[in-house]
């Protein structure tokens, strides 16, 4: 099974993310700011930051022109200030796609001006590191 994660950082929050995500996955997070070429995709762990409450459109663009038959399945992780899922314009292509993400996403605070000091931390990392266990192994069957 081919795994990969991407992501769309503006600030490096989500990269964080998405590198252990991408360890635990064994596999390299790729920035689609750098590369849009996707490899060969059986399951796709697809991270972003939230920006006035929603993905920025560079990643939308990017989901928006994916082969619709190139991904089976994805599982979706964000960081934010509010730490809240902020996640419909995703579902919705992914889902007029035919794609239909893992029923739970992972939603880490960020830090953002003031707020969320040191986040994401060991704790989010950790809890990305479970929730990327639970997504391969749902996976797998
Ligand atoms: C321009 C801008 C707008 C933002 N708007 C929101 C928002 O609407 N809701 C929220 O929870 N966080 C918001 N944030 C905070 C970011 O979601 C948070 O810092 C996130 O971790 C950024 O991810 P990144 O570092 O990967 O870009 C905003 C941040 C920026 C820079």
């Amino acid at each position: 099974m081919n795994v990969n994660v991407i992501y769309y950082s503006r600030g490096g929050n989500t990269k964080k993310v998405a590198e252990v995500v991408a360890q635990e996955c064994g596999v390299e997070a790729i920035d689609i700011a750098e590369r849009h070429v996707l490899p060969e995709t059986d399951l796709l762990f697809i991270g972003m930051g939230i920006y006035a409450g929603r993905p920025d459109h560079v990643l939308l663009d990017y989901l928006d022109q994916l082969p619709a038959n190139r991904v089976k399945g994805a599982a979706l992780f964000t960081t934010s200030a509010t730490g809240k899922d902020r996640t419909e314009l995703v579902l919705n292509l992914l889902t007029h796609k035919g794609i239909t993400p893992y029923k739970i996403h992972c939603n880490c605070k960020g830090r953002f001006l003031l707020k969320n000091k040191g986040r994401p931390n060991e704790v989010d990392f950790e809890e990305a590191r479970n929730f990327t266990r639970r997504v391969l192994r749902a996976f797998n069957g």
